[in-house]
């Protein structure tokens, strides 16, 4: 059987690096699009990739990347995004011109090679806005709410266009919050599990947003086994992956205190208002974190829970790690790092 070949775009994020790990252990040929010389960090890279620069703003590099007789790819996933929803308020033409114009360039790259190469586009479940009911699907309704989720959006629009108009073999993933070790520390899980290891070893406090925000919260390398699963299935059609079931930021946060073995109580200012409260370290005597009206975002969209069950009907795919076992993989990471 001839050796597969993807690429993956966004390379050195936590879905980069562990679908890098997942297709490798698959047999895969990996390559991986890597933006410049100082994304070229050791610790982000992955054993066995072939690494290659480009920047998915770039039309040209991105057209020569992706063109025969240079390279072929049986599978490309692009995930390459400004992920980061809070940022994209401050930066929304940053985010657009990457998110939006980035996923065209891929687009234009890959047309017409329908039967050669197999297209994943990541989208996101932050395209559904505020949900007022639980749990969203794949038929949904999309009214998004911050920059971010708009620039998903048209991404997702577009794959969707070039399916049909140029037969491009697009599927996208609406996938939920999902999150691992390898979490980017600007993300509020791995925020928590490394701001409570370093209150730990010396003492320092850390501050949190929006602490009653609900999210449906998975474990990473199931995901990424999703998004596999995604681009083998027969059709090119999207699908959710979630694992309906809710929890809170509060809630990750007093786990993995409990986790690390901290005994704590919350302490409000005010009965209602989360702002200015805090969680304190009643050994020691010690606020350990505390809720700040500034890391609050200008809109926010904190209510979700998915129904991944076209996934599991047609893909067979179900997460099977827990809220708890979630908390508990990445705490005692960050713990014994
Ligand atoms: N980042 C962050 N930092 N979030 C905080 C904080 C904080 O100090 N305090 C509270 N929060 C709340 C946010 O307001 C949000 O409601 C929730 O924690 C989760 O925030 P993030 O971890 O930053 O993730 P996200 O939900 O905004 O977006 C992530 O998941 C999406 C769905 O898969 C990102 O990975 C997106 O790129 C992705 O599309």
């Amino acid at each position: 059987m001839e050796t597969k070949t993807a690429l993956i775009t966004g390379i050195t994020g936590q879905d980069g690096r562990l679908l890098a790990r997942l297709l490798k252990s698959k047999g895969y040929d990996v390559s991986g699009l890597i933006r410049k010389a100082v994304n070229r960090n050791p610790e982000t890279m992955e054993d066995g990739v072939n690494y290659i620069y480009g920047d998915v703003r770039d039309a040209r590099t991105i057209h020569e990347i992706l063109s025969p007789p240079r390279t072929f790819y049986d599978e490309i996933y692009h995930l390459a995004a400004q992920s980061d929803v809070a940022y994209s308020f401050e930066h929304p033409q940053e985010t657009y011109d990457i998110n939006i114009n980035g996923t065209l360039n891929v687009l234009n790259a890959v047309r017409g090679k329908a039967g050669i190469t197999k297209l994943y586009f990541a989208a996101s479940s932050e395209m559904f806005g505020q949900p007022p009911t639980m749990p969203q699907n794949e038929e949904y309704p999309m009214k998004p709410k911050s920059p971010y989720a708009v620039s998903k959006l048209a991404g997702y629009w577009s794959t969707r266009c070039y399916r049909e108009a140029y037969k491009v073999q697009a599927r996208c993933g609406i996938l939920y919050n999902h999150e691992s070790e390898l979490r980017g520390q600007n993300f509020v899980t791995r925020k928590i599990t490394k701001g409570i290891a370093k209150y730990l070893k010396d003492g320092t406090s850390f501050s949190l947003g929006n602490i009653d925000a609900r999210k449906d919260w998975g474990y990473a390398p199931e995901y990424v086994e999703g998004m596999w699963r995604i681009m083998q299935s027969e059709d090119d059609t999207d699908y959710v992956l979630a694992t309906n079931k809710q929890h809170t930021v509060r809630e990750f946060m007093n786990t993995a205190l409990d986790m690390a073995g901290i005994n704590w109580a919350m302490i409000s200012k005010k009965n209602t208002d989360p702002i200015g409260s805090g969680w304190y370290d009643l050994k020691n005597k010690r606020l350990i974190c505390d809720v700040k009206q500034d890391l609050y975002r200008p809109a926010e969209a904190d209510n979700y829970k998915g129904d991944a069950s076209k996934a599991y009907n047609e893909l067979d795919w179900l997460p099977k790690v827990d809220f708890n076992s979630l908390v508990n993989i990445m705490m005692e990471h960050d713990l014994n790092e």
